[in-house]
């Protein structure tokens, strides 16, 4: 028999098709959605691709095509592409006039969309995505791991971007072992996912106060779950997206193998960034880094990061491991 998630998978296929067919075919789906794809340099074959396609402006384009199909009003609302409000019995659509990005599982369902508005609109969120369903729990996805999976595995690494777009240009680019947290923090499902393929991780966040933020976040976590970690931040202004989109595949390869750091280096650098010579604030600086390291779980490759921090900063040996003993008992 067939199941509610069954007929919730469907209905993504459906809305998956439908979107990339007003993408391609449609006037309006051409003209706005497919023109936004092309002034953001995307290639028709990268388009195909990640499955990229629009959602028209009409209130209903989408819910009465399924509910056409048969698919039912009680369906359609579980699925987050619709809602039927009292005083709009024919329905309206999550999804309109914005350009649409599917999320498809590690093995290439669609479980949900992202979708990004056209014009800066300072009112609406730029990007509107799919609600929690049956099938889609954001906490347990990773954007453009089915696409990905293949040359993190031959590469034995794996690139974590913040959105949509910087898994896209990266891939257009050439490199292709990337995914996106989404904007969401890392969650330890999303890494246990990354995990099955490698243990290597470069973060690559955007180079603003809220990419700093989630990089220390997700540093922590990386670490927790075992993983190996470099970090790179982009410079100011610049994200994957738009800096792969300004230089050639070899130089984005080169620089991110140069310019990424151990998270030691990384999270010194940031927080002695304004701190001058203030033995109070460097001190601050250096609890943070030894907290980091606490939530290594292998007591060699803790050790290590001890002395990597010892020597930084020319301090005691003794006195760091006692400093990690606090910090232990204060994170577990
Ligand atoms: P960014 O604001 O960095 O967007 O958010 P971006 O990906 O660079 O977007 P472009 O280049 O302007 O198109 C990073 C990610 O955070 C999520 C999206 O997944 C986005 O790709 N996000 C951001 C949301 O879910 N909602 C938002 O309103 C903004
Ligand atoms: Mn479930
Ligand atoms: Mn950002
Ligand atoms: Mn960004
Ligand atoms: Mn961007």
């Amino acid at each position: 028999a067939q199941t509610e998630k069954d007929l919730l998978y469907k209905i993504h296929e459906v809305a998956n098709n439908y979107f990339q067919e007003i993408l391609w075919n449609d006037e309006d789906g051409r003209s706005i959605g497919l023109s936004y794809f092309k002034e953001r340099e995307l290639k028709d074959d990268i388009i195909k691709k990640f499955q990229l396609g629009y959602s028209p402006e009409k209130k209903n384009a989408f819910t009465a095509y399924a509910l056409e199909k048969g698919y039912s009003k009680e369906i359609l609302e579980k699925s987050g592409l619709s809602i039927f409000p009292e005083n709009a019995p024919a329905g309206v659509d999550r999804f309109r006039e914005r350009v649409i990005f599917p999320i498809h599982s590690f093995s290439g369902r669609v479980l949900g969309f992202g979708a990004r508005i056209l014009k800066s609109n300072v009112k609406t969120a730029k990007y509107l995505n799919s609600p929690e369903t049956e099938i889609y729990h954001k906490s347990n996805v990773l954007y453009g791991l089915n696409q990905s999976k293949q040359a993190i595995s031959r590469k034995n690494a794996c690139l974590l971007v913040e959105g949509y777009m910087d898994v896209i240009s990266l891939h257009m680019s050439g490199i292709e072992n990337v995914v996106a947290s989404s904007g969401t923090s890392l969650t330890t499902e999303q890494i246990k996912l990354i995990k099955r393929l490698t243990e290597n991780v470069t973060i690559l966040f955007d180079g603003d106060n809220a990419g700093i933020k989630a990089s220390f976040r997700s540093i922590d976590m990386l670490l927790t779950e075992g993983m190996n970690i470099r970090v790179l931040l982009f410079p100011d202004g610049d994200d994957p997206d738009s800096f792969a989109r300004k230089h050639p595949q070899e130089y984005v390869e080169k620089y991110i193998e140069n310019e990424a750091m151990d998270f030691i280096d990384f999270k010194a650098e940031i927080l002695l960034r304004d701190v001058e010579n203030d033995p109070i604030k460097k001190a601050e600086a250096i609890r943070d880094i030894v907290k980091s390291v606490s939530f290594v779980q292998n007591a060699l490759k803790r050790e290590v990061y001890l002395k990597e921090v010892s020597n930084k900063f020319g301090l005691s040996e003794q006195s760091l491991f006692n400093e990690l003993d606090v910090q232990k008992q204060i994170t577990q």
